[in-house]
């Protein structure tokens, strides 16, 4: 069976990656995660003190970004590297989730991840997560799923993640966060967070993480066979 290119897009904790992550290991292909990219690149910028305003210094900077993603051998679980470093702690803090969408707006920031996601998924057989992955990263990619939810209902999954790991926040700031991050993912200038028209919808406000991924495998086993068809 040839392999495909999944793409999921869709607003902020609404369990894109969880349902990637699953699709990927049911189907032996590799998860990329690129929110994880767009936090590791806004780490980098705040560990150097250059601030989303200063544009030369952040195209300046991006040449000294390298992120890979790695597995751990102790979890089996894939985290994310910055130069080198184990960063997949760091960038999963509010303090990064507040940063992270006016960054990731501009325009040399998302060439330069949008130019290292498509090299990562140039051989297929990946199941990629983001904003813009159907629509800018992969517009041929030949499943594409659009992940939704209601947003109090994402944010109270946020809140527990990071009551979890100890995190000190109130569920009134993660809301707030959820609220703002969906506002500028979707209405930026470049790859604004939108729905193709060929991406199917999932609304997982209501359904269990087995029955959603059910659904997802059921469209991706479907678009490989008949991407098999298709091209023989
Ligand atoms: O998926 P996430 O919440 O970890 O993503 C973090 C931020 O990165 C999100 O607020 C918007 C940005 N992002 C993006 O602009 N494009 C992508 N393909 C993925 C993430």
């Amino acid at each position: 069976m040839k392999r495909i290119t999944i793409a999921i897009d869709g607003y902020s904790s609404c369990g894109k990656s969880t349902l990637a992550k699953q699709l990927a290991l049911e189907l032996g292909y590799t998860y990329i995660d690129s929110g994880a990219m767009y936090r590791a690149a806004t780490l980098y910028m705040l560990e150097n003190d250059i601030s989303s305003d200063n544009i030369q210094a952040i195209v300046a900077a991006l040449k000294y970004i390298k992120i890979e993603f790695r597995i751990n051998p102790l979890n089996g679980l894939q985290e994310t590297y910055l130069n080198e470093g184990n960063v997949e702690r760091e960038i999963r803090t509010l303090q990064i989730s507040n940063l992270v969408s006016p960054m990731s707006s501009i325009a040399e920031v998302r060439q330069a991840m949008v130019a290292q996601q498509q090299y990562m998924g140039k051989s297929k057989g990946v199941v990629m997560d983001g904003r813009d992955i159907g629509t800018v990263v992969f517009p041929d990619a030949e499943l594409k799923l659009f992940m939704t939810a209601e947003p109090r209902i994402r944010a109270q999954r946020r809140f527990e993640e990071l009551m979890a790991k100890g995190d000190g926040v109130s569920f009134d700031e993660v809301y707030q966060n959820v609220l703002s991050r969906d506002l500028i993912d979707s209405t930026r200038k470049v790859g604004p967070l939108v729905k193709s028209h060929e991406a199917i919808e999932i609304n997982n406000s209501h359904i269990s993480r087995e029955q959603q991924l059910n659904l997802a495998l059921n469209y991706a086993l479907k678009a490989i066979a008949s991407n098999h068809i298709r091209k023989g």
